[in-house]
């Protein structure tokens, strides 16, 4: 097998309150975006990468990136699934029956967790997603309010998981699972989440915590820590 990754990177980033995309921002000299496109593809196994990219985006034709000929681009969407959805039609899944889809906000996904899911999946034959173990106390809140609200109720978290990326799963039920869902107005927050209301089987495989998504700026200077720690 080798794969391809569908990487959406059309967000623009809005809670990073930056003066560009965030995916653009940059860490040790390199855009994140860079950084997330390079690991996947030292991966061995992968051949090249999807990339979605926001119609307005024009940061990327500037970029190193888009002299590569293991990048393909397409057009974003309005929502992260949209952007998915689109990626994955670029795809022959006659060639290509599984696929990998990774948020471009992720540089510092392991290696070794791209192969433990790879090979789980395919073991199993059933797709998958990088995940880990929730560790704090979790409290559901009374009302839908960021900043304050009053305590519901714990949520007993024994069997919740923080979804990560990369998810892999097959590339036929993927894209049919996405347009189903999308047809009924179903919210789609990961590509596991339209697996699941297709009534299909997804691993949640064990990853590693170093795995963040640059959401708010503190993102940012953990991320460069964790990609520095990992050079070393
Ligand atoms: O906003 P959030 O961090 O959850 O987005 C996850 C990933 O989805 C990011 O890499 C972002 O660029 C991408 N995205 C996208 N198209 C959208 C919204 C988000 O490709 N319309």
């Amino acid at each position: 097998h080798s794969f391809i990754v569908v990487v959406p990177a059309a967000g623009v980033g809005k809670r990073m309150k930056a003066n560009c995309p965030k995916q653009y921002l940059t860490i040790n000299g390199k855009s994140i975006l860079a950084h997330t496109v390079d690991r996947l593809l030292s991966h061995p196994l992968i051949e090249k990468v999807i990339l979605s990219l926001g119609e307005d985006d024009q940061y990327f034709a500037e970029s190193e990136l888009a002299q590569r000929d293991d990048i393909i681009r397409v057009d974003g969407g309005k929502e992260r699934v949209d952007s998915v959805l689109n990626g994955l039609r670029a795809i022959n899944a006659g060639e290509h029956p599984w696929v990998l889809v990774h948020d471009a906000a992720r540089p510092c996904v392991q290696l070794s967790d791209i192969d433990r899911l790879i090979s789980q999946c395919i073991e199993n034959d059933s797709g998958g997603l990088l995940a880990t173990p929730v560790r704090d106390t979790m409290k559901r809140g009374k009302k839908d309010n960021k900043n304050i609200s009053t305590v519901d109720s714990t949520v007993e978290r024994e069997q919740l998981w923080h979804a990560l990326t990369p998810q892999l799963y097959k590339t036929e039920q993927l894209v049919n699972a996405i347009e189903s869902a999308l047809a009924k107005k179903i919210a789609i927050t990961d590509e596991s989440s339209a697996i699941e209301q297709a009534g299909l089987m997804s691993l949640l495989i064990s990853a590693s915590h170093e795995n963040i998504k640059i959401t708010h700026p503190d993102d940012l200077v953990l991320a460069e820590f964790i990609l520095n720690k990992q050079k070393s």
